[in-house]
């Protein structure tokens, strides 16, 4: 990797190469990645045919460690909360190198169920992350209401995440796009058909379910269909905490901005396309509405379809590809591409300018899937 300190570039062993970092890829992590090495005087170059176009543009921005820790991935919900720990200063950092904002709000998130099996569903899983110690707390009915009275009075119940927060993920990558150019990154519009195309020292590939056909790492794409509302005559949603709900059996999440839209999401599909179909928008609308009825009068402005880089194990791909020198992987986010992005920034770019791995890592190295990884085919990023 890269040597030299923080803001250090003289002592930078750079070689013959154009670029220190080639970074291909500039949904959010791409260009957080960018942002923090041009930031540390590393001349990086961002490739992508359509920055901010891919999941980054579909997601609905939720920081979720807590309402996100599912059975089985203690691991993974190690790094989700360390890097939401990370949010505060990542946001602040980055409100004032690009100048803007981005949505970052802290109202917390309420975990609901519509149905007394809705509800025995979502204390199961509280009971669990109230096990490992996570902050989640169940609320009585009434507290229940008295915090969203936008709530449909046949909620049963809920509890709330209070570190669970929000970003618009549309305007993060506006201000990380802003942010890295104005620390000296280049974005170069169009697509890396191969790694070899590169002339850099360093190559991240954080090119969502692109990295398959460049690297052979097993990434692939899980659908999710997302619909986006709007507030009748200009006014804020009626409710400010992001809501996640089970309504007769349906998983949903509901987050409000500030400028009167509600991103209602999503589903979970094992499939490659980006068709948007009736009876997703049919099902979303009807746990939407079930769980806070005044969005029956929102307009419907969006429907649109996404994919998250899923992996075998559902986290992430981060560090070295063996056998490929100078190729780090920071891909494979699947649900949490958005709360992700200050810890696989910040290790990434310390990666590459010192080489010191973080522990943090270790249990989401490309080595877990050596095996499985065959050679790159040629084939465009999207
Ligand atoms: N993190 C929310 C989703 O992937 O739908």
């Amino acid at each position: 990797m890269l040597t030299g300190g923080p803001s250090s570039t003289e002592s930078v062993n750079r070689g013959p190469f154009l670029t220190d970092v080639a970074v291909v890829g500039g949904g959010v992590v791409g260009l957080a990645v960018a942002w923090r090495c041009a930031a540390r005087g590393l001349r990086v170059v961002v490739h992508d045919p359509a920055p901010g176009s891919g999941a980054s543009r579909v997601a609905a921005g939720m920081l979720s460690p807590v309402a996100e820790a599912y059975f089985g991935e203690h691991e993974l919900t190690g790094l989700l909360a360390a890097s939401a720990a990370r949010w505060p200063a990542f946001a602040a950092e980055l409100t004032e190198a690009a100048g803007t904002g981005f949505g970052y709000r802290t109202e917390g998130t309420l975990v609901v169920g519509l149905t007394g099996d809705d509800l025995a569903e979502a204390r199961r899983l509280w009971s669990y992350q109230r096990e490992l110690g996570l902050p989640i707390t169940p609320l009585r009915p009434s507290e229940l209401r008295d915090r969203e009275p936008a709530l449909a009075p046949r909620v049963r119940g809920g509890a709330v995440a209070p570190g669970d927060h929000q970003v618009d993920p549309r305007r993060l990558v506006t201000a990380l796009r802003t942010a890295a150019e104005r620390a000296g990154a280049t974005l170069v519009t169009g697509s890396v058909r191969a790694l070899s195309e590169l002339d850099a020292r360093v190559t991240v590939v954080a090119a969502g379910c692109g990295a398959a056909a460049l690297t052979g790492l097993p990434v692939r794409p899980v659908k999710g269909q997302v619909l986006r509302l709007r507030a009748p005559d200009g006014g804020p949603p009626g409710f400010r905490h992001v809501i996640r709900g089970y309504a007769d059996g349906e998983p949903v999440y509901l987050v409000p901005r500030d400028s009167g839209e509600v991103v209602v999401g999503a589903t979970v599909e094992e499939r490659a396309d980006t068709d948007v179909t009736a009876g997703a928008v049919l099902r979303l609308l009807r746990a939407a509405v079930d769980l806070v009825p005044e969005l029956a009068e929102y307009d419907l402005v969006e429907a649109t379809a996404g994919l998250r880089p899923g992996t075998p194990d559902n986290a992430p791909i981060l560090g070295p590809l063996p056998g490929r020198p100078g190729v780090l992987a920071a891909t494979g986010h699947h649900r949490h591409g958005i709360v992700l992005t200050p810890v696989t920034a910040d290790l990434v770019t310390e990666l590459i300018v010192s080489g010191a791995a973080d522990p943090l890592l270790a249990p989401f190295t490309p080595e877990r899937f050596a095996a499985s990884a065959g050679p790159a085919r040629r084939r465009r990023h999207g």
